[in-house]
Formats: C-alpha cells, structure tokens, sequence
C-alpha cells in the first residue's frame, strides 16, 4: 500500500471490483461511477473482450522497445489517424498518461521553430484557470494553484492568460473581452517569442466543465495562424467523445496543430495517451532530423491492444452518437434539481463532462470560503449515498461538482446521480 495520503478517502472502503457503471467495494456496497474515475471511464467497466485482448497481447509481444512496430501498435495508429484523428494529424506519438503526452506536445512545439531556424520562439502560453499534468512544466504552464504547492518556487514563469469564465465574466461582450486578453498577453511577451498556447477546449475539473463563448477558438486560432503560433490542444479529458464530438475542439470552426488525447483512449483499461501532430509540423522536425523521444513504456503493446479494442466498442456500438443526447437528459434534469437552488451559481458543460457550481449567495455570485471546503464536503455526502462525483475547481473556480460518467449509463441511472446529488447539496448546503 502506497504511503502517500491520497491512496485513502475514509468515505470509501476497497475497491474490488467493478462492472458497468458500478464500483464495487469489498463490503458489498455498490457505487455508481458518475465521473468514471477521473473521466476515464467511457465504455463502462467489466468488458471482457478488452481484458481478453490485454491477454492476447501480453503473451504475444509482452515488452518491446516503442520505436519498433508490432501489430497492436500498428494497429491502434491505423484506428487512431482512419477514424478518429483529423486528416491532416497523421502523425501519432504515444506516452503513458496525459502530463507526459502535454510535455512531448510542448516540445514537439518547440522543436517546430527551432527547426526553422527560429530558437526565440519557444515560449509556451497557459491558461488560468487549466490543469495539464503534474510534471514540473505541465504544473508551471498550467494554471491550478492548489497543485502547486510547495513547488511554485521551483517552476519556470509561463506567461498565462485567462480561460473564459463565463459565470463570473462582468464584460459586455465576453468574446471581446478572453480574445483580447489572449491577445494582450501575447503582445506583453512579444508574438515572435511564443511556440504556442496550450489549453483545454471546455475546461475540465480544473474549472468545472467551462465552455467558451462562441467565436471565442475561430479568433484565437486566427490570431494565432497570423503569428505561427502553435496550438496545442489538451483533449486528455474532452477526446474520444466525451463532450459529444469525437474531440472537443470540434465544437468549434479550427483545427489544432498538436493535439493530445489521454483518459478515454483506452476507457481506464490501460495507461495510454496519443499526441497527433499534423503533417506541417511534423515534416519541419523530420527536415531538420529532430526527433521526439519516447519513455520506456511509451506505446506499450498490451495498452495498444486494448485502446484500438475501447476506440472499436465505441465505434461499434456508436457510443459517441449517444453522449449528445444522455448529456441533454442529464442537462435538463440538473436544471429541474438546480436551477432555482439558493447555493448553485451555475449549471455546465457538453455532452457528459457537465459540472455545478456552489456558492454562498446566488444573488451575488459570493463563493464560500476555501477552508469550508463545500465541494468535498457534498463529494463524500454523495459517496456515502453511493455515487461517485470529482470535486473539482481552483483558484477563482471554487466548489464545483464534476460529472462525466460511463456513455453506456441509461436513463435511470441518470436519474439516480442527480438525485443523490440534489440530496447531498441540499443536505451539505441548507443545514
Ligand atoms: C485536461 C487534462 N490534461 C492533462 C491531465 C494530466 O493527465 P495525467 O493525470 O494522465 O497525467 C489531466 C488529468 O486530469 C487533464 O484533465
């Protein structure tokens, strides 16, 4: 048993198993996975024909170097760029989880200017609030304070600009207003210093399931087209259909140039993550003989194995056409539960990453204090009434309540993940 204190939640006992969207702990007691995990799980738990391809794999190609091919690598990279990569993202590099995918796309970036001759350009934009990963420059780029911890001393200053905010935003116009932010900030560091901005396209449990405003990526991404700077999409939480699209970035009229998806790749079977870059980048490094390199467990066959056998369920049983509309049923009953309670500020999100946010006065918009620390509180209310939800948010997003649970979660289920959290925010927030 690790010894650090995250392993433990005294709300939760064991896991011994799951199956589904449940989670089922060694009393006997059955939770309902309503954020599978992190906003992982995708095809639900238990499936036995990924299990038997992990198998398959393990015996046959158990470990060899990534660089080399072997039929479950191939495999996957010709599911990955056929079906649900964009055309033009034909070049597929895979890490183990999302911070080393975000940290192999930020120097992809890099390497793309230097490789023209330009090693000024280098500097990476984040975005406050986000969340990237947990390496020391996915924590320094990223922008979720409380992660950073004893450590803000040691990470390197990126220059960051706000994330849109939509509940809190007091600007007529609100695209005018995280578009020209973005810009100013750009301009401050001086455009031909910038690689790139790495950011979320609906920001995940860092902010509670953000959704831009509309317009708000078009004018981004133009302004960063004029000035050759790269845009690095963290879909680690969006991709493989989880806001309703295949990738969150196509709500939206643009198309990233480095793109990296993690979590769902393998729907929480295997640690994997792909990092697609398009050919225009791609080519630059290949023409100056820069490389990207791999970690030793990068492209692990068996991980391979079992996300083209994830990405074909969902294909086969069209998963991602039913997130649109399970997303809509859990919309509308959220707002039946919420729209008029005195403590939510707002209700969000697309498809199945949607989130609620607590406050101390609807009327104002005033959070609670941190140290009351509401959101956990309602969390593990909820888990003791048998439903798991990511107490998310940071910084300026506190307090809210993330739902992302398995596609294959039916219409009941639904109904019972609001009501226990209708429960446990009214149990949490009116006493
Ligand atoms: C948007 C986003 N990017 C990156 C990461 C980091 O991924 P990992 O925890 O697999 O390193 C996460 C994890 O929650 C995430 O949500």
């Amino acid at each position: 048993m690790s010894a650090w204190p995250y392993i433990h939640n005294q709300h939760v006992k064991t896991i011994v198993r799951s199956d589904g969207c449940y989670l089922y702990q060694d009393d006997g007691k059955r939770l309902l996975d309503a954020c599978g995990g992190a906003i992982v799980t995708n095809i639900g738990h238990g499936r036995r024909e990924v299990a038997e391809v992990v198998a398959e794999s393990t015996l046959n190609t158990g470990y060899v170097i990534p660089p080399w091919l072997t039929p479950e690598r191939a495999a996957l990279v010709e599911r990955l760029t056929r079906d649900w990569f964009p055309p033009e993202m034909s070049h597929i590099h895979t890490t183990c989880g999302g911070s080393e995918g975000n940290e192999a796309a930020m120097k992809i970036a890099v390497q793309y200017h230097a490789a023209q001759g330009k090693p000024e350009k280098c500097k990476i934009v984040g975005r406050n609030v986000s969340y990237h990963g947990t390496t020391i420059t996915t924590l320094a780029v990223g922008g979720h304070e409380s992660r950073k911890t004893g450590l803000k001393h040691a990470l390197q200053i990126h220059p960051s600009v706000e994330a849109p905010y939509m509940l809190r935003c007091e600007a007529s116009d609100p695209t005018d207003h995280y578009v020209q932010q973005f810009i100013d900030g750009v301009e401050k560091e001086d455009p031909t210093t910038v690689a790139a901005l790495i950011a979320e396209p609906i920001t995940g449990a860092s902010g509670g399931a953000l959704v831009p405003p509309d317009d708000y990526w078009e004018r981004v991404s133009a302004y960063c087209k004029e000035h050759d700077i790269l845009i690095i999409s963290d879909e680690v939480m969006t991709g493989y259909g989880r806001t309703g699209t295949r990738f969150g970035y196509q709500h939206w009229d643009f198309t990233p140039d480095i793109m990296v998806g993690g979590k769902g790749l393998a729907g929480g079977y295997a640690p994997i993550t792909a990092v697609g870059s398009t050919d225009r980048v791609a080519d630059q490094l290949a023409s100056a003989g820069f490389d990207v390199m791999f970690h030793t467990f990068s492209a692990h066959p068996a991980a391979c194995a079992a996300a083209d056998k994830v990405l074909q369920i969902l294909e086969e049983e069209d998963l991602v056409a039913q997130v649109a509309p399970k997303g809509e049923i859990l919309m509308k009953q959220l707002e039946g539960a919420f729209s008029n309670h005195p403590h939510v500020g707002e209700i969000r999100g697309k498809g199945l990453l949607q989130a609620i946010e607590l406050v101390a006065n609807r009327d104002t918009l005033d959070a609670y204090d941190s140290h009351e620390r509401i959101g956990g509180k309602v969390a593990n209310l909820a888990l003791e009434k048998g439903v798991c939800f990511y107490p998310g948010g940071n910084g300026i997003v506190k307090d809210v309540l993330v739902i992302g649970p398995p596609y294959t979660i039916n219409e009941e289920q639904i109904g019972d993940i609001v009501r226990t959290l209708s429960e446990a925010v009214d149990e949490v927030t009116l006493n």
